[in-house]
C-alpha cells in the first residue's frame, strides 16, 4: 500500500480489482470496436488513469486526445453550466468517439459534454467509466460501459481527487474524516 493510503478510511476498491475489471472492458471494447476508426477522449484531470490502463489493456488500434472542461463555476457543486478549458486537438466528424470518465456523479459534466461532442457529427458517441455513482444521478445519462457502481460516498484515488490530492492512488476509497479537517 502507498504512504498517501493511509489517509483512507476505507478502500472500496483496490489495485487489483481495478486492474481486473479494466482487463474486462477492454475486452468488450475490442470486441465492439474491432475494425473501426475508433478516438478515446479523456477528460482531464480524473481520467487520466483510467485512460492510461484501459487503453493499453486494449489490443486495437486506437487514437487519443483529450478535453478539459470546467462544471463548477464558483460553486461546489456542480451547475451543469459547463466551461471548455481545453478542446479536443482532432475533428471526429465521421468518427467513433469513446468518452473515458473515471467517475459519474450527478451526470450534468458528461449530459452537456455529450450533446457538445454530437453536434460534430460523429459517427458515434459512446461513453466508458470506471465508476458510477446511481444514488447521486440528477441527469440520465446512457453509459455503454461501466466499471461499479459504487455508493454516493465522497471517493479518492486512481484518478480522482479532493483538492487536487489523492490521484495517484492505487486503490479507490473514502478518505478519513481528519484529512477534512
Ligand atoms: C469530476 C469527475 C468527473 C465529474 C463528474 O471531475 O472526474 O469528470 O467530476 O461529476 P458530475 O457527474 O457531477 O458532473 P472534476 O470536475 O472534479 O475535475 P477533475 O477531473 O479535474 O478532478
Ligand atoms: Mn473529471
Ligand atoms: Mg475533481
Amino acid at each position: 500500500a502507498q504512504d498517501v493510503g493511509t489517509d483512507l478510511e476505507r478502500v472500496l476498491l483496490t489495485k487489483e480489482q481495478i486492474a481486473a475489471r479494466v482487463q474486462e472492458l477492454a475486452a468488450e471494447l475490442d470486441r465492439d470496436y474491432a475494425g473501426k476508426d475508433v478516438l478515446l477522449v479523456g477528460v482531464l484531470k480524473g481520467a487520466v488513469m483510467v485512460m492510461a490502463d484501459l487503453s493499453r489493456a486494449m489490443r486495437i488500434p486506437v487514437a487519443m486526445d483529450w478535453m478539459a472542461v470546467s462544471s463548477y463555476g464558483s460553486g461546489t457543486r456542480s451547475s451543469g453550466v459547463v466551461r471548455i478549458l481545453k478542446d479536443l486537438d482532432a475533428d471526429i466528424s465521421g468518427r467513433h468517439v469513446l468518452v473515458v470518465e473515471d467517475i459519474i456523479d450527478s451526470g450534468l459534466t458528461l449530459s452537456w459534454l455529450l450533446a457538445n461532442l454530437s453536434s460534430r457529427e460523429p459517427a458515434s458517441v459512446r461513453v466508458c467509466t470506471l465508476l458510477r455513482k446511481p444514488d447521486a444521478a440528477k441527469v440520465h445519462v446512457d453509459v455503454a460501459y461501466v466499471g461499479f457502481d459504487i455508493p454516493n460516498e465522497f471517493v479518492v484515488g486512481y484518478g480522482l481527487d479532493f483538492a487536487d490530492r489523492y490521484r495517484n492512488l492505487d486503490a479507490v476509497g473514502t478518505l478519513a474524516p481528519h484529512v477534512y479537517s
